[in-house]
């Protein structure tokens, strides 16, 4: 690898606003020698951005020449912007493909090449479907209930009242079940509104009591044929956020892995693990974060149904007999206060839900 350039520490503070970035950027020279490498650049070839600047940015591609003539394009005021696919190299020789845009700063001689990675991409574009899906999910949600909510009171004054005024024990019977429909209504109603209406109670928070809470929670349940294996990593901070919502959102995931297992805890090998993690650098949404917390939640039950699998955290999508399909929708709403996200990877025989939580 050639020699570093004199005076790139000057030049590389301009860009720091890079190092923000989830994608990957680096600023090069007409010749084609780095100027400067953002943090995501650096994670994904896998060398310190100190060694990658200066050293001339095609060797990290498997095709260089397609970086030469954009360079040489972009020097020559050949275009503003120009995009190609390509192959880049890690540290390791693994490739990775990813989308190159190559642009011209105002300053000559200075070009912004930015890869994205196609599948960080496809993730990027899936997690923000998520976000906006679960935005439009809690406006729903609080809308439809508060309308359900006020009649509902009204149906239920009115059968009592005729309930007093009848005689017939016949038709007794059909208020009583008015009465008991409204009352199923409003406790429905009430699960909606709950993340709303609880105000957001902030404290610190220990994931791992967390976790303990909710597999007592399940033990208490399922006491037999059902095995809830620790696997913590204990070294994870404390962070700021609401015991309470995280225990119901913890809860919520395990309730359904159990009630998955159903088969499996009659035959008595049922297994459920709540794993934590530390993931360092991990970009979800458009954001990135430098460290989050990862709890998994996986059971070796059937998988979720395919018939569902996109829908899952939408309000009232359910694949259970008798589900009202909240749990997760709550889950996920609770999550999002804490700027985190659920994912779920899921085939039958294993079911793995993953919560993210930014650390600070
Ligand atoms: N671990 C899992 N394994 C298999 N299927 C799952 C799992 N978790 C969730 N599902 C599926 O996702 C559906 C939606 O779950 P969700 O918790 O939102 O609603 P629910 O369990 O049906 O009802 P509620 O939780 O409101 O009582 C479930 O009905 C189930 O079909
Ligand atoms: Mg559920």
């Amino acid at each position: 690898m050639s020699l570093r350039l004199p005076g790139v520490p000057k030049l590389v503070s301009r860009y720091r606003a890079f190092d923000l970035l989830a994608t990957l950027v680096a600023v090069v020279r007409t010749d084609g020698s780095v100027i400067f490498a953002n943090a995501a650049l650096e994670d994904a070839i896998g060398i310190s951005r100190r060694t990658i600047q200066g050293t001339p940015f095609g060797d990290f591609f498997t095709e260089p020449q397609i970086l030469r003539s954009a360079l040489e394009g972009a020097a020559d005021n050949a275009f503003s912007a120009l995009r190609y696919e390509a192959l880049v190299r890690r540290a390791n020789q693994e490739t990775f493909p990813v989308h190159v845009i190559v642009a011209q700063t105002e300053r000559r001689g200075e070009t912004i090449v930015e890869l994205l990675p196609l599948e960080l991409q496809a993730k990027q574009d899936r997690e923000e479907r998520l976000i906006d899906q679960a935005q439009a999910n809690k406006e729903l949600i609080r809308n439809l209930a508060h309308e359900i909510k006020n009649p509902l009171g009204g149906i239920r004054g009115a059968a009592q009242l005729l309930q007093m005024e009848i005689e017939s024990r016949d038709l007794i019977e059909y208020t009583q079940v008015i009465i008991h429909e409204a009352d199923r209504l409003q406790t429905l109603v009430d699960r909606l509104l709950a993340p709303h209406r609880r105000p957001h109670v902030v404290g610190d928070v220990n994931i791992h009591e967390v976790c303990e809470r909710v597999r007592s929670l399940i033990m208490a349940e399922f006491p037999r044929g059902l095995r809830v294996v620790r696997d913590y990593d204990i070294s994870i901070p404390e962070f700021r956020g609401d015991r309470e919502q995280l225990i119901q959102a913890v809860l919520n995931i395990t309730h359904n892995a159990a009630q998955a297992l159903a088969e499996r805890i009659a035959e008595g090998d049922a297994e459920i693990t709540l794993r934590s993690r530390i993931a360092r650098q991990i970009t979800f949404g458009k954001q990135r974060y430098r460290l989050a917390l990862e709890l998994h939640v996986i059971d070796n039950g059937p998988g979720v149904p395919d018939s569902i699998k996109d829908r899952i955290f939408y309000p009232l999508v359910s694949g259970r007999e008798g589900g009202s399909g909240l749990g997760l929708t709550l889950a996920q709403t609770f999550v999002q206060q804490h700027h985190g996200l659920i994912e779920c990877d899921s085939v039958p025989g294993r079911t793995d839900f993953k919560l993210l939580i930014p650390l600070p």
